[in-house]
């Protein structure tokens, strides 16, 4: 069989030639930085290469995407020029598995997957958050730049009362910021980092711009259904216990334990609240923020420790849902059991 190289897609090159020299020992590589921590991570590019010269050869990539970063193995061996080449035995092909996630998302990952119990699983600090001016950057880009779109979303909805509006206007607003920035920073031109710009964000913003919208609307419902006074207290205890979580995660570099803690008062709390108050959707919809808001505060610390790929921290925001679940249905329980307290508390007054 013949394949032009030169006609087909680079991916489809990339692909045959993968599956040319198959199957492919790993190299389970274990690397240190410069400041002495352990890095782990597979490589099938492994061999030996010449029979007259004593080495062996690992291929290195870089990171797809935008920014196309070199690999820590790869930067750490220039840096110390030591590596050791593991062989991984069957029984560890999972944890084998777990370190080719960048390290940073093993991070953000670690109190979230419990069952995840990677030694050292924390956004390692290498220097504390220096100057205010640093702090009030890394505050603008956890906090205020993802609460804008959620803000934008709620305040056109209070103009408009219409949630297409709110959230139209957020997406092609926020999606053309993102253009402007990703056209000047694409490695395959400004065309098509303005196209990801645009879509990316557009759509993120839009989505969290609804999200704002549906809260408002939420809190009005809420309000005629229980009365002002209860529906404050239950969303002020869950924007609270989000501010909190997220500090608490910050300060912490994310601690696993930490984070742990934090659900398990989550949960206690949705239970609590709804019971006290009647509320279910401003507990839910509260206690998702707090879910988000420590998923930040994991990714501040890892910007704040200085991580390379911290970035990569933000990848636990997909198990917020799976996360709710349980709060979902403390909540609907609290609310049912405050419901029968208050029915047979009615029944028991006289007269
Ligand atoms: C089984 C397996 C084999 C891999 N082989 C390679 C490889 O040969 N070259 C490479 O660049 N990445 C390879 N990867 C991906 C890296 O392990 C992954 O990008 C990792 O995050 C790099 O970690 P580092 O930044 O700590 O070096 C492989 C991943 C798996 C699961």
């Amino acid at each position: 069989m013949n394949f032009d190289f030169t006609a087909l897609d680079r991916n489809d090159c990339y692909k045959l030639l993968l599956g040319t020299v198959m199957p492919r020992p790993i190299a389970w590589t274990t690397t240190r930085d410069e400041n002495g921590a352990i890095n782990a991570a597979p490589f099938s590019f492994f061999n030996i290469f010449r029979p007259d010269t004593l080495g062996i050869s690992i291929g290195s990539g870089t990171f797809s995407g935008l920014s196309k970063e070199f690999k820590d193995t790869l930067i750490n061996i220039r840096a110390t020029r030591e590596f050791v080449v593991n062989l991984v035995p069957f029984c560890a092909t999972q944890k084998m598995v777990v370190t080719s996630i960048p390290f940073s998302r093993v991070a953000a990952l670690g109190f979230l997957l419990l069952s995840l119990t990677c030694k050292g699983a924390h956004a390692q600090p290498r220097g504390e958050l220096e100057s205010l001016p640093d702090l009030l950057n890394l505050l603008y880009l956890v906090v205020v730049e993802p609460l804008l779109p959620l803000l934008a979303g709620a305040g056109l909805f209070m103009l408009t009362r219409s949630h297409l509006i709110a959230a139209g206007l957020s997406a092609l607003g926020f999606g053309a910021w993102g253009a402007l920035y990703f056209s000047r920073l694409s490695l395959d031109g400004p065309l098509s980092g303005a196209l990801y710009g645009l879509g990316v964000d557009g759509i993120a913003s839009g989505l969290v711009a609804l999200a704002g919208s549906g809260y408002v609307h939420l809190i009005g419902a809420e309000a005629r259904r229980l009365g002002t006074e209860r529906t404050a207290i239950a969303h002020a205890v869950g924007i609270a216990f989000a501010a909190m979580a997220f500090i608490l995660l910050l300060v912490t570099h994310g601690s696993d334990k930490v984070g742990i803690g934090l659900y398990l008062v989550l949960l206690a709390l949705s239970l609590g609240v709804s019971a006290a108050t009647g509320s279910f959707g401003g507990v839910v919809a509260t206690m998702a923020l707090a879910l988000i808001a420590m998923v930040h505060g994991v990714w501040g610390a890892a910007l704040a420790s200085g991580v390379r790929d911290a970035g990569q921290a933000y990848i636990a925001i997909f198990y917020v849902p799976p996360l709710l679940a349980p709060v979902l249905a403390t909540a609907a329980i609290g609310r049912w059991l405050g419901g029968s307290l208050r029915a047979r508390r009615s029944d028991d007054r006289p007269g």
